[in-house]
């Protein structure tokens, strides 16, 4: 029987945490003249196919079972005006952005998963799904021009980036902010991407750490806390 996922928890039921992806490879993919290092989530769609429907399908199961799939999205929503731009950064199939957009948001999410955005899209339709690798993240080119009162990162995105690309991301999100709006990112320890390590990259990103949390519940963090839980602002 799927585990319940209480409101606001580490998130780690909708992750896969048996699963790591198989660094075979780091092939590069080349936009608009740039190279950057492919993500490690769609290397492990490279190396399983089957991947992406599996995760849409675990997604749609748990919500079929009732599980709570909007902890995050409820912390979203306190931090926001209403009517607030949401930007939903490694949207997956749009569990969390289409509950910020049933809240009255706009919302847009993008994910460098094409099959997931597909599933989004026909599960959610409404907000405006986007495929792209956030390393690359222009929305303004992509005809999104306003900037956005909060981006939110949350199951596990950010470790599934590829490494040489978690700068650039942040600085993306940086850039694709309004002068209050705020970052909100979550994901857990033991997965290649240290929370001081994180900490640094904000810091070197121009972004200031406004609050460290543990769970989506606003736990505060401690040095043995498993997941982390951050509001980052343009500093
Ligand atoms: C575990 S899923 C979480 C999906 C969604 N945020 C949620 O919580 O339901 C991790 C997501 O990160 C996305 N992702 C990983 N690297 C990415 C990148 N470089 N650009 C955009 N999305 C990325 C994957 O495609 C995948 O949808």
């Amino acid at each position: 029987m799927a585990r319940k996922v209480a409101a606001g928890t580490d998130d780690r039921a909708i992750d896969e945490p048996e699963v790591r992806a198989p660094c075979r490879s780091r092939v590069p993919v080349e936009e608009d003249g740039d190279m950057v290092e492919q993500s490690m989530w769609m290397r492990k769609v490279a190396a399983d196919p089957g991947h992406s429907a599996w995760y849409v399908e675990r997604i749609r199961g748990m919500a079929r079972a009732g599980d709570d799939l909007a902890g995050e999205a409820r912390m979203v929503d306190a931090m926001v005006p209403r009517g607030a731009r949401v930007l939903d950064a490694g949207c997956g199939p749009g569990r969390v952005g289409s509950a910020l957009a049933a809240a009255g948001h706009e919302v847009v999410g993008v994910d460098v998963d094409p099959e997931l955005i597909a599933a989004a899209e026909h599960d959610h339709p409404g907000p405006r799904w986007l495929v792209g690798d956030l390393a690359e993240l222009d929305l303004p080119a992509r005809g999104v021009t306003e900037p956005f009162d909060v981006i939110v990162c949350a199951g596990n995105v950010l470790p599934f980036l590829a490494p040489s690309t978690r700068g650039a991301v942040l600085r993306r999100f940086r850039e694709h902010l309004a002068p209050q709006g705020r970052v909100a990112v979550g994901f857990g320890a033991g997965r290649g991407y240290g929370f001081d390590e994180f900490f640094a990259d904000a810091a070197e990103s121009g972004l200031a750490v406004e609050l460290k949390l543990s769970t989506w519940d606003l736990r505060p963090l401690a040095a043995d806390s498993e997941f982390l839980v951050a509001l980052l602002s343009r500093g």
